[in-house]
C-alpha cells in the first residue's frame, strides 16, 4: 500500500504526523492487504461484527433471548493469558525483575519485526485508537493499537473508548501516545481461505517499558490481545505511575452507601479469577435493608493522590471482561443483568435456541448444547469425559453502563475517594476470613506477601498456591521490589492514608467444603471494613493483624453459629510460620531491591508468632 494512499485516507480522521507516519511504516512491515481507520461507531460496529459472523468467527444469538449479543470460540491453544510468553524487555535485567520474563530489548526487537514481516498478508489492519479513561480526563492515558483482528476491534469498543473522540485527542498533541502491535500472526496467501480463529501456535506478548510500547504476537484472546487491558493499563501503566507518583492495580473499585446515604470507596485486589468482578457487583443480602453497593470498576484501578493528599481512583476501562463460569442469578445478577444484551460471549457453551450457558448459571444443565470446542455436550457426556461445557476461562464482554449498579460516579474524571484498600486470594487454608492491617507499612507488607491459588485466567497448574503480591504477579512492568518501595513512599504523599485489609472467602474444611458462603454474604465483611474506616465499629488485636469478633459483624439475615465463625477466623501459629516461610522465598529472589520496611515487618511478624 502506498504511503500516499495511507495519507489521504488518514486525513478524514487526524491529521497528526506522527500517528500517520507510524502506521505507514509499519504497514510496511506487516503488508496488510487493507488498512481501516476506526472511527468507533456503532455503523462500523455492526459492520465488523456482520464481518465476523460471515467468517464464522462469531455467530449472531437468538435475538429474542439475547439481544445484540454475539458468540465466539476461540482455538484450544488460545484460551487464556500466557504468562510464560509475556517479556518485559527493559534494557536492564535488573529493571524487569526476577518476577518478569526478560528479553534483551534489542535482541527482541529483531525478532519481533521477522515475526511481524509479512504476518497481516491478506488481512485488514485497524488503527484503532483508545483513551483508557474517560476521553479527556487528566488521568486518562491514549494508545493505539494497529491489529490484524477484527475480533479484537469489537471487544475494544466495549472495553474501551476508542474512535473519533480519541483521535481528537491525539491531534491536540497534548498526551503521549503508547504505540501498540498486535498480530494474530497467520497471514493468508492468495486464495488461502481463512479459520474461524486465526493465531500461532507460537505467542509473544512484549513490552518495552522505557519507550512505552507495546508487541503482541500469535493471540486473539482477552488480555493477550486486547492491549488496552493488563498490557497498558497494568504493565506499562505502572511504569508510567512509578515515574509520575500514582498507581496503577489490578483492583475493583465499589462504593458503600449506608442507609443515611454516607458513601466508602473502597478499591480491592484479588488475583485473577478470584472475585472481583463479583464483589464489585455485590447486592447486600438480608439483613442489610437500605445499604446499597455501587459498581465503578471490576477489574483495574488508577489510582491518584489529589490535592488535598487523598487518594483517588478511576476505572480505566468502560466494560467487563468478566468469567461466565460460576456467574448466575444467584450469585451476581447484577452480571447477569449487565451481559443480557449487548455482549460478546466466547469460550461459553452455545444452546440449541441459540443462547448460552456455562457451569454454575442454573442448576439444572440443559439436556443438550454445543461445547466451547463445538462438540455436542450433554451432562452424560460431560460425567463420562469430565469435560466442561463452557470453557473454565470463558468471558464475556460486556458494557460498563449497562450494569444496574453502576456507579453515578464511574466516569468522574477526577475520580472516586478510596478509603480503603482489600486484598484477598484463594486460600484454602491459613488465612482468616478478614483482619487489618496495623498501618500503611505493615498492609503493604500483607499485599506484597499476599498468595492464591492458580486458576485457569492463565495457562499453566491451577489450584497451586504461589505468592502474587497485590494480584500484580503477572502484571506488575518492572522489579517486584521497586514496586513494594513506590507502595510504602505512596504515604508521603498522602494526608490520609487508606486502611489496608486482607479477605479470603475461600478458607475450605477438612471435607474441602468452603467455610464461608461467599458472594452476596461478603457484605457483612465489607460493612465491618467500612466501620472500621470509619472509626465505628471495635476490633481484636492478633499477631497478624485487628481481626472483628463475632459481635462486630452484622448477623441479620444469615445463620451463622459463633464456632463456625471462630473456625474462619482462626490464626493458627504453626501455620503462620509455615507461611512466613513462603513469603521469605519470595523475598529472597527480590533480596537486592526488597525495601527494609519488608525485612522488619516480617521480623515484627515473626516476633509476634
Ligand atoms: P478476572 O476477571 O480474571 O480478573 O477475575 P475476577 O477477580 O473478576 O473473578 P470473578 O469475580 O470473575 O470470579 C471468579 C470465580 O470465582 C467465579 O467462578 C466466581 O463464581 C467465583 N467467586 C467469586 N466470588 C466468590 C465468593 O465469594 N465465594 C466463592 N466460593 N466463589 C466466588
Ligand atoms: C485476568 O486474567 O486477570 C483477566 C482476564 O482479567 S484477561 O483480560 O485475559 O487478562
Ligand atoms: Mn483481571
Amino acid at each position: 500500500m502506498s504511503h500516499h494512499a495511507i495519507a489521504t485516507a488518514a486525513a478524514a480522521h487526524t491529521n497528526n504526523k506522527h500517528l500517520i507516519r507510524w502506521v505507514e511504516k509499519m504497514a510496511d512491515l506487516c503488508q496488510p492487504e487493507h488498512i481501516h481507520w476506526v472511527d468507533g461507531s456503532q455503523h462500523e460496529y455492526d459492520l465488523l461484527c456482520g464481518k465476523l459472523v460471515k467468517a464464522g468467527t462469531f455467530l449472531k444469538l437468538n435475538e429474542a433471548l439475547w439481544p445484540g449479543c454475539f458468540y465466539a470460540r476461540s482455538a484450544p491453544n488460545d484460551v487464556a493469558r500466557v504468562e510464560d510468553r509475556t517479556f518485559i524487555c527493559s534494557l536492564s535485567k535488573d529493571n524487569a525483575g526476577p518476577t518478569n520474563n526478560w528479553e534483551n530489548p534489542f535482541v527482541m526487537r529483531k525478532k519481533l519485526k521477522a515475526l511481524f514481516r509479512g504476518s497481516m498478508r491478506g488481512r485488514t489492519m485497524y488503527v484503532l485508537p483508545y483513551s483508557m479513561g474517560p476521553v479527556g480526563s487528566p488521568m486518562s492515558q491514549i494508545g493505539v493499537q494497529l491489529t490484524d483482528s477484527p475480533y479484537v476491534v469489537v471487544n475494544m469498543r466495549i472495553m474501551a473508548r476508542i474512535g473519533t473522540p480519541v483521535y481528537g485527542e491525539i491531534d491536540k498533541g497534548e498526551k503521549r501516545v503508547v504505540p501498540c502491535m498486535h498480530t494474530v500472526g497467520a497471514p493468508l496467501s492468495p486464495g488461502q481461505k481463512d479459520v474461524a480463529w486465526p493465531c500461532n501456535d507460537e505467542k509473544y506478548i512484549v513490552h518495552f517499558p522505557e519507550t512505552r510500547e507495546i508487541w503482541s504476537y500469535g493471540s486473539g484472546y482477552g488480555g493477550n490481545a486486547l492491549l488496552g487491558k493488563k498490557c497498558f493499563a497494568l504493565r506499562i501503566a505502572s511504569n508510567i505511575a512509578r515515574d509520575e507518583g500514582w498507581m496503577a492495580e489490578h483492583m475493583l473499585i465499589l462504593g458503600v452507601e449506608s442507609p443515611d446515604g454516607e458513601k466508602t470507596y473502597v478499591a480491592a485486589a484479588f488475583p485473577s479469577a478470584c472475585g472481583k468482578t463479583n464483589f464489585s457487583m455485590l447486592i447486600p443480602p438480608e439483613g442489610f435493608d437500605g445499604w446499597k453497593v455501587w459498581t465503578v470498576g471490576d477489574d483495574i484501578a488508577w489510582i491518584k493522590p489529589d490535592a488535598n493528599g487523598k487518594l483517588r481512583a478511576i476505572n480505566p476501562e468502560a466494560g467487563f471482561f468478566g468469567v461466565a463460569p460460576g456467574t448466575s442469578a444467584n450469585t451476581n445478577p447484577n452480571a447477569m443483568e449487565t451481559l443480557a444484551r449487548n455482549t460478546i460471549f466466547t469460550n461459553v457453551a452455545l444452546t440449541p435456541d441459540g443462547g448460552v450457558w456455562w457451569e454454575g448459571m442454573t442448576d439444572e444443565p440443559p439436556a443438550e448444547c454445543l461445547d466451547w470446542r463445538g462438540e455436542r455436550w450433554t451432562p452424560l457426556i460431560g460425567r463420562v469425559s469430565g469435560r466442561p461445557a463452557a470453557h473454565p476461562n470463558g468471558r464475556f464482554t460486556a458494557p460498563a453502563s449497562q450494569c444496574p449498579s453502576i456507579d453515578s460516579a464511574w466516569e468522574d474524571p477526577s475520580g472516586v475517594p478510596i478509603s480503603a484498600i482489600i486484598f484477598g486470594g484463594r486460600r484454602p487454608t491459613t488465612m482468616p476470613l478478614v483482619y487489618q492491617a496495623f498501618n500503611w507499612s505493615s498492609g503493604v507488607y500483607i499485599g506484597a506477601t499476599m498468595g492464591s491459588e492458580t486458576t485457569a485466567a492463565a495457562g499453566g497448574a491451577i489450584g497451586k498456591v504461589r505468592r502474587d503480591p497485590m494480584a500484580m504477579l503477572p502484571f506488575c512492568g518492572y522489579h517486584m521490589g521497586d514496586y513494594f518501595r513506590h507502595w510504602l513512599r505512596m504515604q508521603r504523599n498522602l494526608t490520609t492514608t487508606p486502611r489496608v485489609f486482607h479477605v479470603n472467602w475461600f478458607r475450605k474444611d477438612k471435607e474441602g467444603n468452603f467455610l464461608w458462603p461467599g458472594y452476596a454474604q461478603n457484605m457483612r465483611v465489607l460493612k465491618w471494613i467500612v466501620d472500621r474506616v470509619r472509626g465505628r465499629a471495635l476490633s481484636k488485636e492478633t499477631p497478624i493483624g485487628w481481626t472483628p469478633l463475632y459481635e462486630d459483624i452484622e448477623w441479620k439475615g444469615l445463620d451463622f453459629s459463633h464456632a463456625a465463625f471462630d473456625e474462619l477466623q482462626n490464626v493458627d501459629r504453626a501455620q503462620w510460620k509455615q507461611e512466613v516461610m513462603g513469603h521469605e522465598e519470595l523475598f529472597l529472589a527480590l533480596h537486592d531491591h526488597l525495601p527494609a520496611e519488608m525485612i522488619y515487618e516480617r521480623e515484627l511478624l515473626i516476633c509476634r508468632l
